[in-house]
């Protein structure tokens, strides 16, 4: 039987689970390299750093010392206690550890949220473009998206009337997500507390903070508890593969999420566990120089790009992404990003992965060597004239 096999019944909740277009193009990327064409990654939104010493020796020892078993089905009471602490020391806001509960990425941690939040038919309101994964999170719980175009000479940012516009009885939540993927923009302080009174719940997808370049990012619990936090170790500390998040949410949601993850996951990983305690813990200077270097590069792709005349309204400021407008090239990123590949052997993402309102932009990804990205810009340079 084949995946299109008109006798496999797929569930009606998951026909409409698109693919990740990044994924298709990162393994049409590897294609060619088994046939031994060089290709250059800037499509990948992951960092190319290794992860920091101090977490791969914490997670060492874990192994060693016996910490091979199931834990809390929240996670591990020191791990969250340092989740708190952390809030407390960045943002200055005040976490129960009996708030936290720790997940295998923040993935897992916007699944439990979807289903501990969304009702079959509630509404969710996400920006268009947006992270690509996440309407699939909310198709899968059978609740209902609603988008709100972020434009391009708004910085990408959202206009709290827009959102307002869209509210309905059926609004459970407006999803945030700064800095943001793909466009690598912050959301204004005073936009956050505009978001944060509208009056229904705010998920804030937290990822991408410690890795703004100007600017500071600001945590929604300074603005309201009415709110989610999900956020984890994959971006800021290079810990993509280790598969350790967690979620931030309001007290009376903890037992049904406590359920959800005794049922669902059983427990977090446990030596892993101990690795983000590390990071939080004695991290915090290997963020540092990672951010010094993404910073570099960032500087150096949005400029190398603007010669070559792609559009930057503004400027990303955070994240590791460049996102930027190829209108004047092509109408269809797909197409555009595939053509890229094949002919200049770079690695691209199409910014119709991010939604409609992503169409005829493109997104490059700088978690990539210096000399990669110049390699990579020079032979964009080429290919466009
Ligand atoms: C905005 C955003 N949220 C969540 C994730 C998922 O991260 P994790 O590795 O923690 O599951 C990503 C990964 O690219 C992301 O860009």
């Amino acid at each position: 039987m084949t995946q299109n096999d008109p006798e496999v019944r797929i569930p009606n909740r998951l026909k409409d689970i698109t693919a990740f277009i990044v994924m298709d193009v990162l393994e049409k990327a590897h294609e060619m390299e088994r046939r031994g064409v060089n290709v250059i990654h800037l499509e990948v939104g992951e960092p190319d750093f290794d992860t920091p010493q101090c977490v791969k020796e914490a997670v060492c020892k874990a192994l060693q010392d016996g910490h091979t078993h199931y834990t809390h089905s929240l996670g591990m009471i020191e791990l969250r206690e340092a989740v708190a602490e952390h809030y407390a020391d960045r943002y200055g806001v005040s976490v129960d550890p009996g708030q936290v509960v720790i997940t295998s990425g923040t993935s897992p941690a916007m699944f439990t949220l979807c289903s501990v939040l969304l009702e079959r038919g509630d509404q969710i309101i996400v920006s268009d473009p947006h992270y690509a994964c996440y309407p699939n999170f909310v198709r899968f719980v059978e609740g209902e998206l609603v988008y709100v175009r972020v434009l391009e000479e708004d910085g990408f940012q959202y206009r709290t009337e827009a959102i307002r516009e869209k509210l309905t009885d059926k609004t459970q939540a407006v999803l945030i997500n700064s800095p943001s993927n793909p466009t690598g923009n912050l959301l204004s302080e005073d936009r956050m507390k505009a978001i944060a009174e509208l009056g229904p719940y705010v998920v804030s997808d937290e990822i991408y903070h410690g890795l703004v370049y100007e600017g500071k990012e600001h945590s929604i619990l300074e603005f309201t508890d009415h709110a989610f936090v999900l956020n984890g170790f994959s971006k800021a500390f290079a810990m993509t593969g280790l598969r350790l998040g967690y979620m931030i949410a309001p007290k009376p949601f903890m037992r049904t999420i406590q359920k959800i993850q005794q049922n669902f996951f059983i427990s977090p990983n446990s030596a892993v566990q101990m690795g983000g305690i590390a990071a939080l813990r004695e991290g915090g200077e290997d963020v540092k120089t990672m951010r010094r270097i993404y910073d570099e590069r960032r500087r150096f792709m949005i400029r190398r790009l603007k010669e070559m005349g792609l559009g930057i309204t503004v400027e990303p400021t955070g994240a590791f992404y460049v996102f930027a407008n190829m209108k004047h090239v092509s109408l269809d990123s797909y197409k555009l990003a595939f053509d890229i590949l094949e002919k200049a052997h770079v690695g691209v993402t199409p910014g119709i992965d991010f939604g409609d309102g992503g169409e005829g932009y493109i997104r490059f990804s700088y978690a990539n060597s210096m000399e990669n990205i110049a390699e990579g810009l020079d032979r964009l340079q080429t290919y466009l004239s």
